[in-house]
């Protein structure tokens, strides 16, 4: 299965911070945000993996990540999204470095604290379909949030007004290449962009979207001010508490 990490975008909730650089290049404790995702997929045994980006700071994240190899990976790529069209339009951009096989898509603000290995392997299994992965959130008209019914999501509502339930949709993914296809059925949405929401809601149209509740801490760092704080908080005590914690990882300079 291939990684791809979505870290383009403008970042406007996080301004005048990303003013003058990427969302993802902030730090969240001791690392730049970009790290958690990255980590995430290496820990959950994905080592072959694109990064897709945009703006104007795109080349620092080659600075700053290199060829991947200080993270263990196969293999790193880049791409670059033109213009802020939204996740989904993000994600088609990975097709050709995906190449017909198995996909997980982590939204690069997002931090993660389960081992997402064994769903890895599990849908490695089954080998077709798509995954996505809740959390009970407090605040869940900031999300995409889950309809349930009889234990399946029956549909998935953008950001909502009144939300049905408190499962935020979390910027985990996991597709077979169908995902590509259905990208390109997408219109626009009344925000003008193309909502990796509408490709979920095609998976379940087929009956075809399972879901599995995180146990552990989620945070989507690049929410809000108080969400990156309330990141680098958790991440900083996780840490401290367990030193030997996989997000404990840092690049060695030269001079270390
Ligand atoms: O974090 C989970 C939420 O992420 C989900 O619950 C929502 O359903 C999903 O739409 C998304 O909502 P956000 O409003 O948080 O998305 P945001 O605009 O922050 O973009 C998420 C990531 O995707 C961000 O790290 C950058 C990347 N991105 C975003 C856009 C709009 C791109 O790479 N290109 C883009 O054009």
């Amino acid at each position: 299965m291939k990684g791809v990490i979505l870290a383009g975008g403008l970042g406007t909730r996080l301004y005048p911070l990303t003013k003058i650089t990427n969302k993802h290049l902030l730090p969240v404790y001791d690392k730049p945000m970009i790290y958690y995702p990255l980590l995430t997929l290496v820990k959950a045994g994905i080592k072959d993996i694109m990064i897709i980006t945009g703006g104007n700071n795109a080349g620092d994240f080659l600075r700053l990540l290199g060829n991947g190899n200080a993270f263990g990976l196969k293999n790193l790529q880049y791409s670059y999204q033109e213009r802020e069209l939204g996740i989904a339009h993000a994600l088609k951009l990975a097709e050709h470095f995906v190449e017909g096989d198995l996909c997980m898509v982590l939204l690069g603000d997002n931090i993660v604290e389960d081992d997402l290995a064994p769903a890895v392997k599990e849908f490695e299994k089954k080998g077709e379909g798509a995954k996505v992965f809740l959390k009970e959130v407090e605040n869940p008209c900031d999300y995409g949030v889950a309809v349930m019914e009889d234990n399946k999501i029956i549909k998935i509502i953008e950001k909502p007004e009144s939300p049905p339930t408190n499962y935020a949709i979390t910027g985990i993914y996991m597709y077979d290449s169908r995902v590509f296809q259905f990208i390109d059925s997408l219109k626009p949405s009344s925000r003008g962009e193309y909502e990796i929401t509408d490709v979920n809601n095609l998976y379940i149209e087929r009956g075809e979207l399972e879901y599995e509740v995180l146990d552990g801490w989620w945070g989507d760092a690049g929410a809000s001010i108080d969400a990156l704080l309330e990141s680098n908080i958790y991440v900083a005590k996780k840490i401290k508490r367990n030193p030997e914690h996989w997000w404990n990882f840092r690049q060695k300079n030269n001079g270390d």
